[in-house]
């Protein structure tokens, strides 16, 4: 049985834990409010907020409820554009219609409930922030310079919203109903509903691999339900090491304190990863028993030296992550086993750090091509360098050969114009629908140099690495 609230009524269902929430909203609580799209989490017609405790706060997150496994509501607060109605349109519903941001209607109510949900986060309100706030969200035939100048007047409307008491400034200037005031004591009395025991099911994370390459398997099967475990959550630094829980989703990683003082870039490097719901969702232990070569989350922490605490029955493993991967989707998990944390030594300063990725369009897009680098210099010469790629072998690949024959080598651009050369030795792309073979090297090739240019800026020309 899960047990949640949605928009205004607690509800339970007795449907699989793999079901997903859109069909529970539409089909079984008849809201038809929420649409259906793509149902594979690329559209964002089935938006919907998810708002669950922290301390004692709550927090609200945008994510699409096609790739929500019903289990995952458990305990939470669901809104649906349904819930957002009120007698007169809140300023966002008249901020859509105001600038001419709706014409046929499939996608306005995820774009509503986006919107909404950027009137709900803690930070100032600023136009690039309202703006990027519909990053999950498509649009076909309206165009997006209306939406955007919804989004803008919208963000005007928040410079006076108190941030001592958020939610009840929003119920006041009637951007929520009501009964959201009341949420956060409703919510303390559904907390006890706490994930349970595992018992060797199959794994469900955030489920947005899982529910886009087998739903119908998914929604017959029984679960072990990983996203709301405490247990698995949390990014800490413990002896010399920062550890990240493996159900810490892309977003926590992005907006860790912790991880951002050591990757100052890190927010500029996570916006390239899928759009705001499918970070919510998608969690680091998922990205990487996905296996993917192109996986983002993997190639990040590759570079870093990052090892796996994998849990068993009797005690733990530890293994590197490089180590993980043997083949094409095999890797290193037995029966039984799954993922803790992923865990990468303190960097010691100083330091560079770069991730690169390319793909067809900037948000909601997987690579064609990623890569990370990490390095050290001492006295000109490099002392240490660790790279990956991803998308040139069945793996995500971790670049040994090109790093060792970096290390001890003078920094110059010499040394990285020979490595060029090991780089291309060490990858072996195919041709897909991601681009060529020679298109992927090439790509390849070209973030490698980035990753100089970036780190070391000013320093090199892209001229000299490449004459
Ligand atoms: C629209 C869209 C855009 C996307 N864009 C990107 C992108 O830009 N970059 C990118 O890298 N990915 C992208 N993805 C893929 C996906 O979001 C990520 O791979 C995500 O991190 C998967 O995490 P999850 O928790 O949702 O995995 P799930 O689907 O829940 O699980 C995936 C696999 O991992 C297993 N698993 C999960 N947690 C554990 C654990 N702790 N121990 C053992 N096994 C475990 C599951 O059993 C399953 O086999 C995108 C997906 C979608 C739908
Ligand atoms: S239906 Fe397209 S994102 Fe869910
Ligand atoms: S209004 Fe038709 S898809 Fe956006």
């Amino acid at each position: 049985m899960t047990t949640f609230i949605l928009n205004e009524k607690t509800v339970s269902s007795q449907a699989r834990e793999g079901e997903t929430l859109l069909d529970f909203i539409r089909y079984e609580k008849d809201l038809p409010g929420t649409k259906i799209g793509c149902r594979e989490g690329d559209c964002g017609a089935c938006t919907v907020l998810e708002g669950r405790l922290e301390g004692d706060k709550i927090i609200y997150r945008s994510i699409v409820s096609c790739l929500t496994p019903i289990g995952n509501a458990r305990g939470k607060h669901i809104v649906t554009v349904e819930g957002l109605n009120m007698e007169k349109l809140s300023p966002v519903q008249q901020a859509m219609v105001d600038h001419g941001g709706t014409q046929c209607g499939i996608c306005t109510p995820g774009f509503v409930v986006s919107l909404t949900n950027h009137t709900l986060q803690p930070e100032i309100s600023t136009p690039e922030a309202a703006i990027d706030s519909v990053n999950g969200n498509i649009c076909r035939c309206t165009g997006y310079k209306s939406i955007e100048r919804a989004a803008i007047s919208i963000s005007n409307l928040l410079k006076d919203k108190n941030p001592e008491n958020p939610i009840g400034w929003l119920v006041d200037k009637q951007f929520l109903p009501e009964y959201f005031s009341g949420i956060h004591q409703r919510l303390r009395g559904l907390k006890d509903e706490q994930a349970g025991q595992i018992q060797g099911k199959m794994i469900m994370g955030g489920g947005t691999d899982l529910l886009v390459q087998q739903p119908d398997q998914i929604a017959e099967t029984g679960l072990d339900l990983f996203f709301d475990r405490d247990d698995l959550k949390g990014i800490a630094e413990k002896d010399g090491q920062v550890l990240v829980g493996a159900a810490a989703t892309a977003n926590d990683i992005m907006h860790s304190h912790i991880l951002e003082q050591y990757f100052p870039d890190i927010k500029k490097h996570f916006r390239l990863i899928s759009s705001d719901p499918i970070r919510n969702m998608g969690t680091i232990g998922g990205n990487i028993v996905n296996a993917s070569p192109i996986a983002d989350l993997t190639i990040f922490f590759m570079a870093l030296g990052s090892v796996l605490h994998i849990r068993r029955e009797k005690g733990n493993r530890t293994l590197p992550l490089e180590e993980f991967f043997h083949d094409y989707k095999k890797y290193d998990l037995k029966p039984g086993e799954y993922i803790e944390s992923i865990a990468f030594p303190i960097p010691q300063k100083p330091f560079g750090f770069n991730f690169e990725k390319v793909s067809k369009r900037t948000h909601l897009d997987i690579a064609s091509v990623n890569s990370s680098c990490f390095i050290q210099t001492e006295n000109g010469t490099i002392s240490h360098c660790s790279m990956a790629a991803g998308g040139v072998a069945p793996v995500p690949l971790f670049l040994k050969k090109t790093a060792a024959f970096l290390k001890g080598k003078p920094l110059n651009a010499g040394s990285i114009r020979e490595a060029t050369g090991i780089l291309s030795e060490e990858i072996s792309p195919i041709s897909d629908v991601r681009g060529s073979k020679e298109y992927k090297a090439l790509l390849a090739r070209q973030l490698f140099l980035a990753h100089f240019m970036e780190i070391f800026p000013g320093m090199f020309s892209i001229k000299e690495l490449t004459s």
